[in-house]
């Protein structure tokens, strides 16, 4: 039945992968049973349920309440007393891993640095002094614009550890997002570097964060990392190298202990309109869901050695380089630079040299590396790897199809894991020893996320039709509020559906309970009448053996409201006339004539923000001949779009 609030799902996937046995036995979570007695008991118990969970922190006092008043503004563990750092490092010095490897680093040029916990543990301690030295004091907020290096991880530690707010700002931002980010947070220090490398080019960081602070009147001092030796101006009195800091610091500092609802960190994502947003994440709730998601999802093991290939400036890397893993004692690899420098075959060299064996990354680089070829990754040996991760859009099932064969040589269970900077952590993900697998599908929700897929009118929906995906219940490691503005959170996340948390993306679900996420409402096409997830039309031409990627996009069409305008990236050759015809018709073929596209462009590469996702939006503007309005300071390369618009006919 078509409904104007649903949308209409036309992507038919039926391969489902079983857990390999060998991997169901030695598995955190081990059986079906288990995660439905988890799941429901969350459910029905959340109280009891995440108060349980919670021994596993360590606390300097414990919480009186869990959970404290509804939905949303539901605080945790109320009355509790703990520090995050104190958790993620000095908890494991009583232990022996003390002696294991925390962060196990490469920087691009191939230099390296393994930091053991006890060698964190101090370099954190003396960092802390350093920022108490500079008179950053608990509540304080402070700015992180930094490269992939050790100093980036020991910077956020130190922060939570004096009870010192960070906002880390991803290397790639230009000046004035840093001065908007500094001003919104009134951030009081920027710690940065002269430089960090990327595809063997400097990314001058000192020399933005120069310009930001023009701007930023908030920033009282600037401490600076050496990292790539280029020049930098030093203003006296503001700017300090961390070297020199470093050398007279104090390698004691007790963990400062701090409420359960303590602010950790503030993170800015973009809205869809308007100015950035700063969510809002706090200590305990937050500390929990993400050490606890990474035992569920990447099934942690004390001899494992954990790859998440984000960058920390963006939540994948807040939750799964930093927090949780270190908060269960795991060994993370942490790499610098790109994937294709010097070669296409540096990710299969780090996995083959570190011996890497649960690998986190998202679907933009799977189809980059498609793209790239199969000699890559059959050049070394990733025998090592036994459990692969994705996350940050729909991953088309062709591309989950290749991981699993080519990376993970369909021997290791692939998390296709659904979550927001907003959630925390992960929400809805297959348990690796548990859940058959279905490409495309990030399967069902982990124990204390309660989703649904509801009308506009907040109704449920049947299995098989889609809608918007909502959360019933609060959960731990939920965003509380966005910096300086409550009610902005209000509208933006809990006006939508009442009682809900919302936060626009669209999904159905099938008749065996596994969540099938379309995309951002705001990428549905009207066809005729019927919504459309652009999603789906992506996903069946990347099954066309030569496209590596796609972005469809609606633009106004005067029969059928909206018609179908598919940009596409060839693996190799040139596109045809003749590949455009036949595209249409495999689209037509693989999920029928309604989604049959008016257009096909083809494009040397797609414009994406700069933590990958494919940026509709600016398509829309092109495919309907409009001059974009749109705001492209978030845009990873100006270059792209001038050369789609030159390549329109
Ligand atoms: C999308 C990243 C489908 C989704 C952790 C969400 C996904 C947005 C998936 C959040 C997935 C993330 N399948 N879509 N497995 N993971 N998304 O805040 O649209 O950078 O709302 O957080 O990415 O992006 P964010």
């Amino acid at each position: 039945m078509s409904n104007s609030s649903n949308i209409e799902s036309i992507l038919s996937e039926t391969r489902s992968f079983p857990p390999p046995a060998t991997f169901t036995a030695q598995a955190n979570i081990g059986s079906e049973e288990q995660y439905e007695q988890l799941w429901h008991m969350a459910k029905d118990d959340p109280s009891k349920f995440w108060g349980e969970m919670a021994e596993n922190l360590t606390w300097f006092q414990r919480w009186d309440t869990v959970m404290d008043g509804d939905m949303p503004n539901t605080k945790w563990f109320t009355g509790g007393k703990l520090n995050v750092s104190y958790n993620c490092i000095d908890r494991h010095l009583e232990t022996e891993r003390r002696n294991k490897a925390a962060i196990i680093w490469e920087g691009e040029p191939g230099d390296t640095r393994v930091l053991r916990y006890q060698d964190l543990h101090r370099e954190v301690c003396k960092f802390a002094n350093v920022l108490k030295s500079l008179g950053i004091e608990t509540g304080d907020r402070v700015t992180l614009y930094m490269p992939m290096i050790p100093e980036l991880t020991i910077a956020m530690l130190a922060c939570a550890r004096i009870g010192a707010v960070h906002s880390i700002i991803f290397g790639g931002f230009s000046a004035d997002a840093v001065a908007d980010r500094n001003n919104d947070a009134q951030a009081k220090l920027v710690i940065t570097a002269d430089g960090g490398w990327r595809r063997g080019k400097e990314i001058p960081l000192k020399i933005a964060v120069d310009a930001s602070l023009e701007k930023s009147p908030s920033v009282e001092k600037v401490v600076v990392v050496r990292r790539t030796g280029g020049d930098v101006d030093m203003v006296p009195d503001r700017d300090l190298w961390w070297h020199d800091l470093m050398a007279d610091a104090s390698a004691e500092c007790d963990a400062v202990e701090l409420d359960s609802e303590h602010p950790l960190f503030i993170l800015y994502t973009s809205g869809s309109t308007g100015k950035p947003k700063g969510v809002l994440h706090t200590s305990a709730g937050y500390l929990l869901g993400t050490m606890m998601t990474s035992q569920w999802v990447f099934d942690l093991k004390e001899e494992d050695t954990y790859w998440c290939t984000a960058d920390i400036g963006w939540i994948t890397g807040h939750s799964y380089i930093c927090y949780g893993p270190l908060a269960n004692g795991a060994s993370i690899v942490m790499y610098e630079g790109a994937p294709n420098w010097p070669d296409e075959g540096r990710f299969w060299e780090l996995i083959e040299k570190y011996q890497v064996s649960i690998f986190y990354t998202a679907p933009t680089a799977i189809r980059a590396f498609i793209k790239w070829g199969n000699e890559w990754p059959e050049k070394h040996d990733l025998s090592s790897l036994r459990l692969l991760g994705t996350v940050g859009e729909p991953i088309n099932p062709e591309a989950w199809m290749w991981y699993h064969e080519v990376i993970g040589q369909e021997r290791c269970p692939i998390v296709d894991t659904w979550w927001q900077t907003e959630t925390g952590g992960i929400m809805i993900s297959p348990l690796p020893g548990v859940t058959a697998t279905k490409p495309g599908s990030c399967s069902r929700p982990l124990p204390g996320v309660v989703p649904d897929i509801v009308t506009e009118k907040g109704e449920s929906l049947e299995a098989n039709q889609g809608g918007l995906l909502v959360m019933r219940q609060p959960w731990p490691h939920m965003l509380r509020t966005l910096y300086g503005d409550h009610d902005r959170f209000l509208e933006t996340y809990f006006s939508t559906i009442e009682g809900c948390y919302f936060a626009g993306d669209g999904a159905r679900r099938d008749a065996d309970g596994y969540i099938w996420v379309m995309g951002r409402v705001d990428d549905v096409i009207n066809v005729s009448g019927h919504r459309l997830s652009t999603m789906e039309v992506e996903s069946a031409l990347v099954a066309h053996e030569r496209v590596a990627e796609a972005a469809v996009v609606g633009f106004p069409h005067e029969i059928k409201g909206e018609g179908i305008c598919c940009f596409v990236t060839l693996k190799h050759d040139d596109g045809t006339e003749d590949l455009k015809a036949e595209l249409i018709r495999h689209v037509r073929h693989q999920i029928g004539a309604l989604a049959t596209p008016d257009q096909i462009r083809f494009a040397a590469s797609l414009p994406k923000t700069r933590s990958g996702k494919i940026m509709r939006r600016l398509l829309r503007d092109i495919a309907a001949g409009r001059e974009s309005t749109q705001d492209t300071s978030t845009l990873e390369d100006f270059n792209i779009l001038a050369k789609l618009r030159n390549d329109e006919e």
